[in-house]
């Protein structure tokens, strides 16, 4: 492990020179963050299961045609992925209202929306990640008009694709985050990159609206670990 060059230490992840170039390695870590780390705790096995879980929706999407960065998980922390110039927004899908949004507007919680909503935020730490527009986006070249109508349709192939496969297993995709880049062996080329988990999806039970995501570790809902291991189970991932 000593040998690992660290290019990069994030919330959840770790990202380490990878073995060829244009590849890098992400780490899953056990680290929860939440409300711009003014909640900080380790869950022993979260970063095994997002790893696990990521894998699973990614290798989906790709089977239907999604571009990525991710190749392959190498073992339980570590997964193999195409180097990319990440793309400084967060790329927010929302099917049903809950979360930011509810607080924000006073909305109802739990109202299904008739189409899905689109937001974009700008990933600043400094900032709190404000909410931004899509002008934004173009005004300050964090991405140009063709990157982010790509984006746009990337991103609601994906959630149709996983709002299929969650009700399947008997959860609602209630919201999600994507982050995008571009690939660094060919920049014109713009793929989903980051990870798809329960850090990253809102997932409640089809039956109960009972939360299966990391809500449960910012509103204190009882046992994260659970509600990952739940998901996993849910998937068909085994121990
Ligand atoms: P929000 O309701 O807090 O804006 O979150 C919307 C979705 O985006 C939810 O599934 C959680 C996810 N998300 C992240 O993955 N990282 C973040 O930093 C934020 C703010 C939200």
């Amino acid at each position: 492990m000593s040998k690992d060059k660290i290019l990069y230490q994030g919330k959840a992840k770790t990202i380490i020179k990878g073995p060829k170039k244009h590849t890098l390695i992400q780490r899953f870590k056990d680290d929860a963050t939440a409300y711009n780390k003014k909640k900080h705790k380790i869950f022993k096995g979260k970063g095994i299961l997002n790893n696990r879980i990521s894998e699973y929706l990614m290798t989906h999407l790709r089977s239907e045609r999604i571009p990525m960065s991710f190749i392959k998980r190498i073992n339980d922390r570590d997964q193999l992925i195409h180097e990319c110039e990440i793309i400084p927004i967060e790329f927010v899908v929302r099917n049903t209202i809950t979360g930011s949004i509810a607080k924000k507007l006073d909305l109802k919680e739990g109202i299904k929306l008739k189409k899905p909503l689109l937001e974009y935020y700008y990933k600043e730490d400094s900032l709190d990640d404000p909410m931004i527009s899509r002008d934004h986006v173009q005004a300050f070249n964090w991405a140009t008009k063709k990157e982010i109508d790509k984006i746009d349709k990337l991103s609601l192939k994906i959630n149709t694709s996983l709002k299929k496969l969650f009700k399947k297993k008997g959860l609602i995709l209630v919201d999600f985050k994507l982050e995008f880049g571009r690939l660094k062996s060919n920049r014109s080329k713009v793929v989903l990159a980051d990870e798809i988990s329960p850090d990253s999806c809102r997932l409640w039970d089809i039956k109960t609206n009972k939360k299966l995501d990391k809500d449960v570790f910012r509103k204190g809902l009882g046992s994260l670990l659970a509600a990952y291991q739940e998901v996993a189970s849910r998937l068909g991932i085994g121990h």
